[in-house]
């Protein structure tokens, strides 16, 4: 057997450096043959390498013999080719391809190796289907475009974070992977302990803790660009593990972090899209956000925000209205501008729409000349009802109001929703815009009806609102947090907050969240011990990698930007992970499989 390498040759160029300044020159070639063309006697093939593509001559009567071996070439066979740069004839200029002004008249051929034929064509012209493109990932991330360009976005990204952060006198520091629980909202990944039987370490649902504990060790200035993992419903925007741009700082309150975290966002948009934020960035608090938006990621690219109706439609004959509002919910409205571009049709798809947020409907009234409504909910309101709410709402003729009755949270999760839907719909969204804003106050906790007690709505770490500690005992739904969220297009890409570095306000929190002293001590005693010897004041954030990556190469899914994602069901056609492991591992964990 022949073994095919390379005997010696090496690369002088990728196909990208092939210019006008190189003709006439020898060159050597490497990559895969990506289309062959066979033309009255001349053969030309396409050759690909991480560069791009380069075109290459196989001519018989400048080479016969290589000319002749060009014929055995098949698509993605791995060749070095030897060959000399031309120029090439006017009529074949090609003015998309970076090198389509040269070509590589072929000396010498050598095939490095063959290839089965690919189970799709790899030109760009046709991509895959998802099942496809992950069961053979490696031939989807050969292809040009797509996600092997978000992938070199990733990368350059990537740097830009390390040296940015690097200057601000940032350390990176790692911190483990197997450990204990980490409570970031979601359900945590189990690894057995062989040495261990019975025990398990859990994946860090993110490095939290650690980097509390390296705050306490005087670091001062922490970051990881870090795994994290977490078993929640996976949607485009999560996977079960994805990246984050992990940061802790020590002596600082949230202006600095706003500021770190903003000239970051500067560099990389200017580095890599060419692009100039405008900084610092607007603040929003919470409550307020919900009001006007219906959501705490609102995307702030365009107005369409919501109205609150609660006090004129409290005492309505529209039952609808007003149950809602006496069994403390709220009514509010939408409004679009040129009602017509929604049709009937659109409009009765509306109430499976409200369905998913779980909404029982959508109301509307198209608003006609002189103030007239054109609506199936027209005759069950007043006059001066109808009047009211075309003041409030600020109605023009053409316009069309959309209602969502029911309590607080349903109706801006309906309403917010379909805000977005409906401005990426009419195509309200601007083109090429990026609005980042700080969501702040965030309350401490939400009440967990299933469980039926308070939990942190960040994470048990962060700190109350000076003004708002007395609240953590006496009405701990109102007290709010000093948790940020960074939000970019109406995506959450980043979370932090300010920490509470004294032992007894952590206590305090965990005796709100009816966390008793024994579990406190159970799951967090080595944070509260920690907290006891000297914690600074910190805080810091955790930016989501793979959803800023994403936004900034325009692509829909998470799945773009990770070399091997997982599937919906947090499967990996590739590997087949997860998967079953053999008898022997079970008993050497002391597991035992239960079917259920
Ligand atoms: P948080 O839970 O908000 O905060 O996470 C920070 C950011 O990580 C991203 N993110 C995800 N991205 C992809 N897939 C997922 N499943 C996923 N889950 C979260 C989001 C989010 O804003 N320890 C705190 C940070 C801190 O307080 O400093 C934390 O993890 O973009
Ligand atoms: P119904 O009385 O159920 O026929 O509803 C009358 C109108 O109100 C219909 O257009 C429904 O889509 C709408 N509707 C029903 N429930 C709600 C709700 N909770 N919020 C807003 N509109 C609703």
């Amino acid at each position: 057997m022949k073994l095919d390498f390379l005997n010696g040759w090496t690369r002088t160029h990728l196909s990208t450096d092939l210019g006008k300044d190189l003709v006439d020159r020898e060159v050597i070639l490497m990559g895969w043959a990506l289309r062959r063309r066979d033309h009255g006697g001349v053969i030309f093939v396409d050759l690909r390498d991480r560069g791009g593509l380069a075109q290459v001559v196989f001519n018989p009567e400048f080479a016969p013999e290589t000319h002749r071996k060009a014929h055995h070439l098949r698509p993605e066979w791995v060749v070095a080719v030897r060959g000399v740069v031309r120029l090439r004839p006017e009529e074949s200029i090609n003015p998309d391809l970076p090198t389509g002004a040269i070509e590589v008249f072929a000396k010498e051929l050598r095939t490095l190796n063959s290839s089965e034929p690919p189970p799709f064509p790899l030109d760009d012209e046709t991509p895959p289907t998802d099942a496809v493109r992950y069961r053979y990932r490696y031939l989807d991330l050969r292809r040009e475009g797509g996600a092997r360009k978000c992938l070199l976005i990733r990368h350059l990204v990537a740097a830009i974070v390390r040296d940015f952060l690097n200057k601000e006198h940032f350390i990176d520091v790692e911190t483990p992977f197997l450990t204990v629980s980490t409570p970031e909202g979601a359900r945590d990944y189990l690894v057995p302990s062989r040495v261990n039987p019975g025990q398990f370490y859990a994946l860090p649902q993110s490095p939290q803790i650690f980097k509390q504990l390296l705050m306490v060790a005087g670091f001062e200035r922490y970051y990881q660009i870090v795994r994290c993992f977490r078993d929640e419903d996976l949607r485009a925007d999560r996977q079960p593990e994805f990246t984050q741009v992990d940061m802790e700082m020590s002596f600082i309150e949230e202006d600095t972090i706003f500021d770190i975290i903003e000239r970051l966002m500067a560099r990389i948009f200017s580095e890599v899209l060419e692009v100039n934020l405008r900084i610092p960035f607007p603040t929003l608090p919470y409550d307020e956000a919900l009001r006007r938006f219906g959501l705490d990621k609102p995307d702030m690219r365009f107005g369409m925000e919501l109205t609150d109706l609660s006090d004129i439609v409290k005492e309505t004959q529209f039952g609808v209205f007003r149950a809602a509002v006496e069994s403390g919910g709220i009514v509010k409205a939408l409004k679009v501008t040129d009602g017509e571009r929604l049709s009937r049709k659109e409009l009765d798809d509306l109430r499976d729409f409200a369905a998913i947020y779980g909404g029982k409907g959508v109301a509307y009234a198209r608003i006609k000349d002189g103030g007239e409504w054109q609506s199936p909910i027209a005759k069950f309101l007043s006059d001066d009802e109808r009047e009211k709410i075309v003041a409030q709402v600020d109605a023009k003729p053409g316009d069309l109001v959309l209602f969502a009755a029911d309590s607080v949270q349903v109706v801006n999760d309906v309403l917010g929703n379909l805000r977005n839907s409906l401005a990426q719909r009419l195509g309200e969204i601007p083109h090429g815009e990026n609005r980042f804003v700080w969501i702040t106050e965030f309350p401490m906790f939400e009440y967990n009806e299933d469980e039926g007690r308070f939990q942190s709505m960040h994470h048990p770490f962060t700190a109350p609102r000076q003004e708002d500690l007395s609240l953590l005992e006496s009405d701990p739904a109102k007290a709010r947090s000093r948790a940020y969220d960074l939000v970019l297009n109406g995506s959450e890409i980043g979370g932090g907050s300010i920490r509470i570095h004294r032992s007894d306000v952590q206590k305090k929190v965990f005796s709100a969240l009816k966390i008793g002293p024994e579990e406190a001590e159970e799951k967090f005693g080595f944070l509260l011990e920690a907290l006891r010897y000297g914690a600074p004041p910190h805080g810091g954030i955790a930016l989501g990698f793979d959803r800023l990556v994403a936004i900034i190469t325009g692509s829909e899914s998470l799945r773009d930007v990770i070399a091997f994602p997982k599937t919906q069901r947090a499967t990996c056609p590739l590997t087949g992970a997860p998967a079953s492991v053999t008898p022997d591992q079970l008993r050497e964990l002391s597991l035992k499989i239960v079917k259920k």
